[in-house]
Parts: structure tokens; C-alpha cells; sequence
């Protein structure tokens, strides 16, 4: 039997590859490995998006952006955290088992308090909502990057509590935390990240590779000079798609000197384009049938309330809701 998985993902714009190397691919890595349960937290992003259309649009790009990569919902059971009521329902049933000061001491609670901002029940709450999706599913492991670990050891606390008040019911799940394989540097230099405008889209087309890596800055090193591939923000993108034996052939080429700049970014742009074009091409085929992309979350739909069902049976009878 294989260990399940979950994990879920807040629709948040457009990929770029930092998104990708850092996450997003090791969904499929994985996926061969785990009964593997992946999620779009739609009901998660409404605590911060208040806008119908692009909620919407969202959501369909990134089930797009998953589907091109590659995760396959032969293996993978995808779907749409709003499709399942029952995980608004345990949540509720959390709610009532969880304290207000214990929710107080979360770390994404105090960031949103200290920047002062109006903070509605729904980011107070979130939490607990993660913690039912989490639990419902029975998982063994949740993948997440480093700032969602608090949110699995509640969601650990909350099925302790739950197990201890009303009998065992809940499985206690484990973080995986996903590592940084590469904390991805931008086209400046510093970590790659929307805010800093600074990315190369995961889809991006070969004139938007063109122009990133164009942008790239450099040292006056002259064309026969040593150049350290470790302090190239050239090498290090460009190492990201390269593998073992082509990143030593690159790493010499830095080292020995007799290649200047403008031929290294020019061999970047070509090894970018040969990994995004295929990615970009499978999104755009895809992009053509939505209907088909959408039967894949309604079937993931009907799979993954038929898994819980029988868990939210037995969690109703425990807490006394259900009388027939
Ligand atoms: N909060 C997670 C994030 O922002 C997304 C998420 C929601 C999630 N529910 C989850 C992740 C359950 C893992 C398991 O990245």
C-alpha cells in the first residue's frame, strides 16, 4: 500500500521557473511514489481575492500550468477543494474544538496583525480550514514549502485534540518540506520572486526568454578571462535545466576561460527554449479543450468525496450530528 500524499495550491498568478524548480516539479517527482492527492485551494485563496472572474481565470490556469508539467491524473487524483463540502464542514466541527489564543500565536496570523491590515475571520481561520484538508484525507505526508510547516503541526495539534475529546479518528500527518533544491536566482541576481520582477516565466515565449536573459547582468571579464561559474547568475539559471555531465561541460567553459558573455547567454537562450518551448506547446494544446481539463477535476471530484465520505461519516457519529 502506498503512503498517501497531499497537498494543495493557492491559484497565485503565473508560474516562473524559481515556482517550478522549487516546487511545482517535485509534485510530479513524487507522484509515482505516494497515492498521490493534489489540490487547488480555491476556498483558501478567497481569504485574501475577492474577485469572481479572476478566482475563476485562476484557477483554470492552474490546473493548465499542472497538467503541462506533467502531473497525470492517472496517478494523481486533482481536484477542487471548493468541490468537497465535507471539508468546510470539518472544518466548522475544528472550529469548535480550537482556541482563539492557540489561532493568535500562528506566525501568518501575527505577519497579517503586525502589518496592521484589516484581517478577516476567513485568515484567522485558515488554519483550520488547511488542517480538515489535511486530515479528511487520511494523509501521511504533505508537501510544502517552509512557511506552511506551522500549518501542518496544527493541523497535527488539531487531530490530537480531536482523537483525545471524541476517540481516535485521525491519522497525526508529517510535513515534507520541500526543499529548496535551488533557491532560483532572477535575471538580477536576487532570489527569484514576482515582486521582484525579476523572473523568467515557466511559459514563457522564446522572445520573453530573449529579452530576460538579455537583461542579465555582467562583469567586465573579457572573452579569454576565468570566469567563476558560481558567482554567474548566467551559470546558475542555466544549470537548472542542465544535467550532471552537460553542467561539468559548462562549469569548464566558465573556468578556462575563451567564451565571452554574449555567446554564454546565447547558448542559455537556446537550452531555456529547448526546456520551456515543449512545456509551453503541451499548455497551449491542452488550453484548446477546457472541457476536457475540467473533467479532470470533476472526476477527481466524484474519486476523492467517495475516499472521505466514510471518514466524515464517522466523524459526524462521533460528535453527535448524525441521528440516522
Ligand atoms: N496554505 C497552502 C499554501 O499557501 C496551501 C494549502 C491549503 C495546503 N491547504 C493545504 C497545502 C493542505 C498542503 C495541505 O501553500
Amino acid at each position: 500500500m502506498k503512503k498517501i500524499l497531499l497537498s494543495g495550491v493557492k491559484p497565485t498568478g503565473r508560474p516562473h521557473i524559481g515556482n517550478y524548480f522549487g516546487a511545482m516539479k517535485q509534485f510530479v517527482d513524487l507522484q509515482d511514489d505516494y497515492e498521490s492527492r493534489i489540490f487547488i485551494a480555491d476556498f483558501h485563496a478567497i481569504t485574501s481575492m475577492n474577485n469572481g472572474e479572476e478566482l475563476r481565470q485562476s484557477v483554470v490556469d492552474l490546473i493548465l500550468d499542472y497538467l503541462a508539467i506533467g502531473l497525470n491524473p492517472e496517478k494523481v487524483t486533482l481536484f477542487k477543494q471548493s468541490d468537497i463540502p465535507e471539508v468546510t464542514e470539518l472544518s466548522w466541527i475544528f472550529s469548535c474544538i480550537t482556541t482563539m489564543p492557540y489561532l493568535m500565536r500562528a506566525h501568518a496570523f501575527k505577519d497579517a496583525e503586525a502589518k496592521n491590515k484589516d484581517i478577516n475571520v476567513g485568515v484567522f481561520n485558515y488554519p483550520v480550514l488547511m488542517s480538515a484538508d489535511i486530515l479528511l484525507s487520511d494523509a501521511d505526508v504533505v508537501p510544502v514549502g517552509k512557511d506552511q510547516k506551522q500549518h501542518v503541526e496544527i493541523a497535527r495539534d488539531t487531530a490530537e485534540k480531536f482523537n483525545r475529546i471524541y476517540g481516535e479518528t485521525f491519522k497525526m500527518p508529517k510535513d515534507m518540506i520541500l526543499s529548496e533544491v535551488a533557491t532560483v536566482p532572477g535575471i538580477d541576481g536576487q532570489k527569484m520572486s514576482k515582486s521582484y520582477k525579476n523572473t523568467i516565466p515557466l511559459f514563457a515565449t522564446d522572445e520573453e526568454i530573449r529579452t530576460a536573459v538579455m537583461k542579465i547582468p555582467t562583469d567586465s571579464l573579457g572573452i579569454s578571462d576565468s570566469k567563476d561559474p558560481d558567482k554567474s547568475i548566467i551559470y546558475q539559471i542555466h544549470s537548472l535545466v542542465l544535467d550532471e555531465q552537460k553542467k561539468h561541460d559548462l562549469r569548464k567553459k566558465f573556468v578556462e576561460g575563451g567564451v565571452g558573455y554574449k555567446d554564454l547567454k546565447e547558448q542559455l537562450i537556446q537550452d531555456l527554449i529547448g526546456f520551456i518551448k515543449p512545456l509551453r506547446e503541451k499548455r497551449e494544446e491542452l488550453s484548446k479543450d477546457i472541457d476536457r481539463v475540467m473533467d479532470v477535476l470533476k472526476d477527481g471530484k466524484i474519486k476523492i468525496r467517495k475516499i472521505v465520505e466514510q471518514k466524515m461519516d464517522e466523524v459526524r457519529q462521533k460528535v453527535g450530528v448524525k441521528l440516522y
